[in-house]
């Protein structure tokens, strides 16, 4: 069956589209006419049908329909809430393809800032079960806590989610025996560690919450000592992909003396970046996670850690400083950081990001100063496999 509507999309609403090749951010791309079509969940070769969303000027987004002719490069789907979960866009695509696709896709990003660069590209060690972070919606009406459905407000509950982690896995059957929720609960983060333990912290909207009966915090190693991180904070979401970010953070400070390291946290990167350093500044903005950061150093006995809390806009660089470790928020850097940075005597920078579209701005920023840095090497992480995200980290050198 193939379907074709030619003339005017107004008449109509559905489309047959071919696709050709991947646009950002992981979209399949084909053509209507003389129109791009953008389609999610599609893979190069499939004919499909496709529900118009938005039609402008020169191209279109689409909804996929219906799979009327898989292409070569489509799999079949091994989770059955891939249609209407909202969590997964790449579950489609064999593993080594989805790769493929995120390299393409950020270098595409990168070159649009016009950042030429190539991506040596960092498989996840698992593809699933790899999830030790989530933020988990509640269903207002049954209580029930899942993922937003695609294009939806609603949630979709997947208690046997293929990426999840078991601590992850377990904290949802434990939500599912009637918890003890504080009021007003509209979603929750759970964290789990390695070793299985779950924690969680409830969200109302405005601000988070203990639940009574569930801890509020996890203690996971990276292989530097314990470290204690807590559900309402930032935490990393798949270990093992850290572990391996750690590993490459630390051979390209393995002369770093004097380190300032912004957007700490509660101190994944501090603990193992503290044993090279001779001194490690580290700032972070959430004062909770600034007092974690520096428990966490003192129970490792990491005498040279300081830890400012505050907005980094507002405190001073060490003036004694050789290497800058950054890692955002998805928002990026603001100016005032950046010039900051350049201002600074760091010789190496090392950019931690989670966002390619501001990773791809800031370094054509950082590229705009003549005593700026220059980008040595760029590595792409598959923290979340299965899905467009992806975890990158760049090295600039002046
Ligand atoms: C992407 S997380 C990284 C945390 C840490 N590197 C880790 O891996 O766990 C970004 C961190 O930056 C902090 N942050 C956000 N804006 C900030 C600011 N203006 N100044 C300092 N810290 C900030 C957040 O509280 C968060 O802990």
């Amino acid at each position: 069956m193939y379907h074709d509507y030619p003339g005017s999309l107004s008449s109509c609403n559905m489309i047959s589209v071919v696709i050709e090749k991947y646009a950002p951010p992981g979209n399949g791309l084909g053509f209507y006419q003389d129109k791009a079509v953008f389609v999610p969940q599609t893979a190069v070769g499939d004919e499909v049908l496709v529900r118009v969303e938005k039609e402008k000027k020169r191209y279109i987004i689409g909804r996929l329909e219906e799979v009327v002719k898989p292409g070569s490069k489509r799999r079949k789907v091994p989770c059955p809430h891939y249609a209407e979960c909202g969590g997964c866009d790449l579950l489609h695509l064999p593993y080594r393809d989805q790769l493929e696709l995120k390299q393409e896709m950020l270098v595409q990003v990168l070159a649009g800032a016009g950042i030429q660069a190539a991506v040596n590209m960092v498989a996840a060690p698992s593809e699933f079960h790899y999830r030790h972070r989530a933020l988990f919606r509640r269903d207002l009406e049954t209580g029930e806590f899942g993922f937003l459905r695609r294009r939806s407000h609603q949630v979709a509950v997947v208690p046997d989610c293929l990426v999840l982690a078991q601590g992850l896995t377990n904290l949802l059957k434990k939500f599912a025996v009637s918890p003890d929720l504080p009021k007003k609960t509209t979603a929750c983060y759970g964290l789990a560690s390695v070793n299985g333990d779950f924690a969680a912290a409830a969200d109302n909207g405005r601000n988070y919450q203990a639940i009574p009966g569930i801890p509020e915090t996890v203690t996971e190693n990276y292989g530097f000592g314990d470290l204690e991180l807590a559900a309402s904070g930032f935490a990393q979401a798949n270990p093992a992909i850290t572990r391996l970010m750690i590993n490459d953070l630390r051979q390209y400070c393995v002369d770093a003396r004097e380190v300032a390291e912004l957007y700490g946290g509660s101190g994944t990167f501090s603990l193992p970046l503290a044993t090279i350093a001779r001194n490690l500044t580290v700032y972070e903005s959430d004062s909770a996670a600034a007092a974690r950061g520096r428990r966490n150093a003192a129970r490792n006995g990491l005498e040279n850690v300081h830890v400012v809390s505050g907005r980094v806009e507002k405190k001073a660089l060490p003036k004694a400083l050789d290497t800058l470790v950054v890692d955002p928020p998805r928002s990026g850097l603001q100016p005032v950081i950046i010039e900051k940075m350049v201002k600074s005597r760091a010789a190496q920078l090392i950019y931690i990001s989670c966002n390619p579209a501001t990773l791809a701005r800031d370094l054509a920023r950082l590229k705009a100063f003549s005593n700026g840095f220059t980008l040595d090497s760029l590595s792409a992480y598959d923290m979340y496999a299965g899905t467009t995200h992806l975890e990158v980290m760049a090295v600039l050198k002046r």
